[in-house]
């Protein structure tokens, strides 16, 4: 793998569904890569305004986001809020619902892009989100940007719905995708993009396990 003095970092960035994260765990488990599910921290500051019924926007949570305690145990599977375990929490549609008008606060932004950096900074990392590859690791050693079309997506998003037990029609996904893609690439900080140096990997008609070697091959191919 290529260094950075002795350590690596792989970004990759995406729209929801484009199968990132669980790309990102098997490299993680296959490169012994410490793995930062960067959406779970967004999901957990979204979990804490609920939890202390504050607005998205009010002063309040950024003064408790400055404060809070947001950590990963199990390499990235599970995530502590003040030393809870909210890793399912942070799943429900009630957190789905609220995300993204949090994750579009800069105050709110700004103070877990530093905690992801220092993170970064603690040993070799394959981190994943929206703005991996552009803001919090601009520098890093191998950036991917990771796609599939919107009936795709909507597809696999359909599949985990039905595993979990919960109906919904394709049409209803696909527009919330839509809506969900709207609001992630327009937002003023930090949307959505494809870094120019970023490798795209169109995922629609690849299995999870031709995407890991994808990234694997490109990873490896750089080794010295
Ligand atoms: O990847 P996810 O669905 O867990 O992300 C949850 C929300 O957080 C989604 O609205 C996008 C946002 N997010 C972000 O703004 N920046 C990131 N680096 C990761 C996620």
């Amino acid at each position: 793998m290529k260094k950075t003095g002795s350590q690596v970092t792989i970004a990759i960035d995406g729209p929801a569904g484009s199968g990132k994260s669980t790309v990102a765990r098997r490299v993680a488990e296959k490169l012994g890569l410490l793995y930062l599910d960067s959406g779970a921290m967004y999901r957990a500051v979204t979990l804490l305004a609920l939890q202390e019924g504050l607005a998205a926007d009010s002063p309040k949570l950024i003064d408790r986001v400055e404060t809070c305690h947001i950590e990963f145990t199990d390499n990235g599977s599970t995530i502590l809020l003040n030393t809870e375990d909210v890793s399912a929490q942070i799943r429900t549609p009630a957190v789905n619902r609220l995300v993204a008008d949090v994750a579009k606060i800069p105050e709110i932004r700004r103070e877990i892009v530093k905690h992801q950096q220092r993170i970064g900074a603690e040993g070799s990392i394959i981190a994943e989100g929206r703005d991996l590859t552009t803001i919090v690791f601009p520098n890093a050693d191998f950036k991917f940007y990771l796609d599939a079309s919107v009936t795709e997506r909507a597809k696999r998003r359909l599949a985990e719905l039905h595993a979990q037990n919960e109906d919904a029609t394709l049409a209803a996904v696909e527009a919330e995708i839509r809506e969900r893609d709207e609001k992630d690439t327009t937002r003023e900080h930090s949307p959505l993009r494809t870094a120019p140096d970023a490798i795209v990997v169109d995922t629609t008609d690849k299995t999870i396990e031709e995407v890991v070697d994808l990234l694997m091959t490109r990873v490896c191919a750089n080794e010295g």
